[in-house]
């Protein structure tokens, strides 16, 4: 294993979103961080400060710094470059969302791709001649398309991006190994599998159908619910990333998974059991309200049309991670579903606050007719 990077200043893109939030929290709180974060991020819908106000209050203007910019904004960019004395980029900002993307591709190209290229431009100008610098790209298992019923995907399983979020995605990776080879830039890339913890904007599957359940909602199910997703747990991406950071060697691509592969409708199924162990529908208020006639959880599964291109299966091999940089997941998926379930049962706040303005008004415009 090679000698460890130190890192002092870092760059956080896209910190106000699920990872982002949770990656700067893992700084401050659950590793061995001294230095500074400066946080990027433009707030879309899928951005929330609030993820961040205990960090804020406590390290504020000290350790922790944010600006609300667009990555695409170049003048931005490079004044935070010349304010602040970076050594490492982490690169989470993106539009993230697949069925979004679906419907309306535009501000995944712009963001993700026209975003990490105006990125790019600046770091690369910014660090000229300097070394122990390292721009460290966060993507996805997506860009490798879509698996049969065997097989991993590895570092070296060719690109096939199948939706237009993956195919943005895939572009900014493109552009972030030109760089590499090109400019010498230091980089690394890691590709995650799907990721579910706290902070998760509930239109992902995991938040969505958890919070559905509880207000006794159908809960929606693309397809026959046999596509297959690899889980992690979002703290054991963030160990990943940090591991990487510090330990990946520059020009190198790293996967990450959970080793954690069910279909969709198992996932749904363990969403029904722990919110029954933990909130028994006999004593669910939500459900009570609405008279239902429900008898379990799982009798509001409903199957629906199915994503436009829905990609089959995922499954990583993380081998190369683990056997050369050490990293291992260590939260199982019973326990991190049930700390995730917990924490948005707890957080109602944040969900009326998350989901009020554009995102209703978005649903209300391309799902209701669904
Ligand atoms: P998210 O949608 O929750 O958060 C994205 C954040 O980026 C938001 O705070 C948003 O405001 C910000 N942002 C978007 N466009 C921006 C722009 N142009 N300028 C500045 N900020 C901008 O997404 P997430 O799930 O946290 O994903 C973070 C990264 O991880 C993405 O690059 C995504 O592709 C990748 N990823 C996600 C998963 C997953 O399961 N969620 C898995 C693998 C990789
Ligand atoms: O694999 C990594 C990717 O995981 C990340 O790159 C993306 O940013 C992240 O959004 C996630 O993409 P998915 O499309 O896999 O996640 P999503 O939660 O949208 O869907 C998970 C699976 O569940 C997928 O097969 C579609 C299905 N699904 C989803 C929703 C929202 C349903 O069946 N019903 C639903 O309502």
């Amino acid at each position: 294993m090679s000698k460890k990077r130190k890192i002092k200043h870092i760059l956080v893109t896209g910190g106000c979103g699920f990872i982002g939030s949770n990656f700067i929290h893992y700084l401050f709180e659950k590793s061995d961080f001294r230095g500074t974060v400066v946080n990027v991020d433009k707030l879309t819908y899928a951005g929330n400060p609030e993820n961040l106000h205990d960090i804020a209050l406590r390290y504020g203007n000290k350790r922790y710094f944010y600006k609300k910019t667009d990555i695409s904004d170049h003048t931005s960019m490079q004044g935070i470059f010349e304010k602040y004395p970076i050594d490492t980029v982490i690169h989470f900002a993106a539009e993230s969302h697949v069925d979004r993307s679906i419907f309306g591709p535009s501000d995944f190209i712009q963001s993700n791709i026209l975003g990490t290229f105006t990125l790019l431009e600046v770091v690369r100008k910014a660090w000229a001649g300097k070394k122990h610098v390292l721009f460290h790209h966060i993507s996805t298992d997506e860009v490798y398309g879509s698996l049969g019923d065997t097989g991993h995907f590895q570092e070296t399983t060719a690109y096939n991006p199948r939706s237009p979020y993956s195919a943005s995605k895939a572009a900014s990776d493109h552009l972030v190994k030109a760089y590499f080879h090109t400019y010498s830039l230091p980089i690394t890339l890691s590709n995650c599998s799907n990721n579910y913890g706290p902070c998760q904007f509930p239109e992902k599957l995991i938040p969505l159908l958890t919070l559905n359940a509880w207000k006794g909602k159908p809960l929606p199910i693309y397809g026959d619910g046999q596509n297959i997703r690899d889980w992690l747990y979002v703290e054991d991406h963030c160990s990943a990333i940090w591991t990487i950071i510090h330990q990946g060697q520059s020009g190198e691509t790293y996967n990450i998974g959970g080793d954690c592969e069910m279909t969709n409708l198992q996932v749904v199924e363990k969403i029904c059991e722990t919110l029954e162990t933990l909130y028994p529908l006999k004593t669910n208020l939500h459900v009570k309200l609405l008279k239902s006639k429900i008898q379990n959880y799982k009798d509001l599964i409903t199957f629906v049309a199915d994503r436009p291109g829905h990609d089959r299966r995922y499954a990583i091999d993380f081998k190369k991670i683990r056997t050369e940089l050490k990293w291992e997941p260590r939260v199982n998926f019973d326990s991190g579903l049930e700390k995730t379930i917990q924490w948005y049962l707890k957080n109602e706040e944040w969900i009326n606050n998350i989901i009020s303005g554009e995102y209703r008004n978005w649903i209300e415009k391309n799902y209701r007719t669904r």
